[in-house]
């Protein structure tokens, strides 16, 4: 069976290998892969060595991003042959500390969670793979190959959650929404922006290419530059590249009482002078939350089903940009210019 494997930190090891049929240790659940998402992690386990291949193996099957199509279910099972699934990406520490022994996963404690396709487990990028059912999520089949997006949804569904529940600290009538980087995780959280009603903008550097267009679709408005020059103080941002300095012109900027929601992760190493005390008055004087948020929980994919559900197929599909054939699976991680969500086609 083909898969898209690759020695963590080894960019040119990137490549399509034959491995065995998934082990009946992995889940009762066995899935035909239709699709996998590909993401700056993904991006980073093959340049940086972010990723873990499982213990004693030196290649990692890449891709936490997953749709597929269920082969086999166990007898009882709530699912059945034919139905679309995507994976959970966690799996719990061995402990469990007390986050994970409530399936709290994306609040470890310890660290010792793993994830497939990125820390101590074969991810999804292959042509059948195993699942336990509890961390296969079932999606309506009208979603069909969008169901590739569920993942990086509920990463988003997860930051509004959050931020929602920040919110009720006070009175909180929050109007205005900045999201910064309109990659697939700002686009996405842009659109469950929308869908509750707030006045969205998304920041992003380009000024061609589709973003500009997929934001002005969603209903929201478009910026590019510096958050200095939007014009206005957001209630609530969600910062989406995971560039610092950003964040420190986000904690400047925003109105009284804000909620800075950081879902991007950096990966760079930039040094900068900074006054910490300002930030720090700043923060202080006006009730500003700023948190950092990762992963999901069973119930994130969940919300974000029913998000992407109802959401417009046709802009969805306007997200996934490229379409990569898994013979060719490596051409997904160079980017292009007109690059928001490449995805690489398991059956090509
Ligand atoms: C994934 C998360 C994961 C994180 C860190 C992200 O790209 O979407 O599920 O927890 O990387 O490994």
């Amino acid at each position: 069976m083909r898969a898209a494997t690759v020695v963590p930190g080894r960019p040119d090891s990137a490549a399509v290998t034959e491995i065995p049929e998934p082990s009946p240790a992995d889940g009762a659940v066995l899935v035909e892969g239709m699709l996998i998402g590909i993401c700056g992690t993904d991006v980073e386990i093959v340049r940086q060595r972010f990723g873990q291949p499982p213990p004693g193996e030196e290649r990692l099957v890449l891709g936490h991003e997953s749709v597929g199509r269920v082969l086999e279910a166990p007898a009882g099972s709530d699912l059945a042959p034919g139905d679309l699934v995507v994976g959970v990406v966690r799996r719990p520490d061995p402990e469990p500390c007390s986050c994970c022994a409530r399936d709290q996963w994306d609040f470890c404690r310890n660290g010792r969670f793993t994830e497939r396709g990125i820390k101590g487990r074969h991810g999804y990028g292959a042509g059948r793979w195993r699942i336990e059912e509890k961390f296969a999520v079932k999606i309506d089949s009208t979603l069909g190959d969008l169901g590739v997006l569920l993942e990086p949804t509920s990463v988003v569904a997860k930051a509004w959650e959050q931020i929602e529940r920040i919110g009720a600290r006070a009175c909180f009538d929050a109007r205005r929404v900045l999201i910064t980087g309109a990659g697939p995780i700002g686009l996405l959280a842009g659109l469950l922006g929308v869908q509750r009603g707030f006045d969205v903008h998304v920041l992003d550097l380009v000024t061609t290419g589709p973003k500009p267009k997929l934001v002005a679709e969603l209903g929201a408005t478009y910026h590019h530059g510096g958050v200095g020059e939007l014009g206005f103080e957001p209630d609530i941002v969600v910062e989406c590249t995971g560039v610092g300095e950003l964040v420190l012109d986000i904690a400047g900027s925003c109105a009284p009482g804000a909620i800075i929601c950081l879902a991007g992760i950096s990966s760079g190493q930039r040094r900068l002078p900074v006054n910490l005390d300002r930030i720090n008055a700043e923060l202080v004087m006006e009730n500003t939350v700023l948190f950092g948020t990762v992963n999901a929980a069973r119930r994130h994919y969940e919300q974000a089903a029913s998000a992407l559900l109802r959401a417009d197929q046709g802009w969805l599909s306007g997200v996934i940009s490229r379409r990569v054939p898994l013979r060719s699976w490596p051409d997904a991680l160079s980017k292009r210019p007109d690059d928001v969500k490449v995805v690489v086609d398991l059956r090509d």
